[in-house]
């Protein structure tokens, strides 16, 4: 048996902690072979392979990004996309493939496996933790500690100048990073995707903060909206998905709550450094759990399932279930963080 490997989407600390554990695994207790496939779906595409074996992976548990690139390369956007995966499968006697993603790189997994016959185990990746079916993806505990991190020490410096400061956090759809950093954090606004803001009260809270001699702290996630306009961008190119590059509402914040209150006000993106670097105990410890679990999937020949965590067990769903609906904050859990507001 011939194992194909690939990762796709936005990198995410915990890939190459996945990757260890298939291969080890998948090679110790299996005998199975590797191959990984570079940058995503663009891998077996364009038949663009690197060797995958246990001296590959020795030393890339503690490693953020992917020792097998990425990309956002959607194959059914390409001419003959299925037919091309299907000949580059074949070519290097792939049996299975292991597609570790997000919404998007799950969601081709899915239609190959279901539509096309194509056998794929899915792994959940995302530091949004957006993926229905699954109570958390790796990669998000990082990114919320790295949030956090800065918070803390925003707060410092916020508060030696009295002045705003609005942090961006990432979170396309879903405000989780901004919701439990901002917790974490003591952030004393919290703005997220899945509930529109507005801005007169965001300024009243600013004010009410500064009344008792604190500096504000406003955490907004990326893709929070206010309520009476559109999403801020700061351009609107899009990828093969066909999704916008967000980021801008933190700017766009900082100029409102000046503009309003009369208080200084400076945002700080924290973009892609929740992405990068090593992985958190925890991510690393769900990672290598996913991989264990992926590779038991292809010997069981289950494919079209997805490996998900369901309080400490780790279980396998369809993948379409994962990629049907995001997982996005419960209206209930957001109000409970309200307390903290202003
Ligand atoms: O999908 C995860 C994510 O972290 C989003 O929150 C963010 O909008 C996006 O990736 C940005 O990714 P990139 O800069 O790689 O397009």
């Amino acid at each position: 048996m011939r194992v194909g490997v690939l990762t796709g989407g936005g990198d995410c600390p915990g890939l190459n902690a996945v990757i260890r554990a298939v291969v080890r695994k998948g090679t110790q207790e299996y005998e199975y072979d590797f191959v990984g496939f570079r940058d995503g779906w663009r891998g077996p595409l364009e038949g663009d392979t690197v060797p995958l074996d246990i001296p590959a992976v020795r030393g890339i548990l503690p490693r953020g990004g992917t020792i097998l690139g990425s990309s956002r390369t959607n194959p059914f956007k390409q001419e003959d996309g299925v037919r091309r995966i299907r000949e580059n499968l074949a070519k290097n006697e792939v049996d299975a493939l292991v597609a570790i993603g997000g919404e998007d790189t799950l969601g081709v997994a899915a239609r190959l496996s279901g539509e096309h016959g194509i056998p794929c185990v899915g792994v959940p990746k995302t530091i949004d933790n957006d993926l229905s079916a699954t109570d958390y993806t790796f990669g998000f505990d990082t990114a919320v500690g790295v949030a956090t991190e800065a918070i803390d020490r925003l707060h410092t410096t916020a508060e030696s100048h009295m002045r705003v400061l609005v942090v961006e956090v990432m979170g396309r759809h879903a405000g989780w990073i901004a919701l439990h950093s901002g917790l974490a954090g003591g952030a004393n606004v919290i703005l997220i995707p899945e509930q529109r803001f507005d801005i007169e009260q965001v300024c009243d809270w600013v004010e009410s903060r500064f009344k008792v001699r604190y500096a504000p702290i406003v955490v907004v996630a990326e893709g929070a909206m206010p309520k009476d306009g559109p999403m801020v961008l700061k351009d609107d190119t899009t990828d093969s998905f066909g999704h916008v590059r967000l980021s801008g509402v933190g700017e766009w914040l900082a100029k409102e709550i000046e503009r309003r209150t009369g208080k200084e006000a400076r945002t700080t993106v924290l973009g892609h450094t929740q992405r990068g670097g090593t992985p958190s105990a925890f991510d690393r410890w769900l990672a290598t759990r996913f991989g264990l679990h992926a590779i038991d999937a292809v010997r069981d020949g289950d494919f079209g399932k997805m490996v998900a965590l369901r309080g400490t067990d780790i279980v396998r769903v369809p993948i379409a279930e994962a990629t049907a609906k995001l997982k996005t904050v419960d209206p209930k859990l957001y109000s409970e963080a309200g307390v903290f507001f202003g």
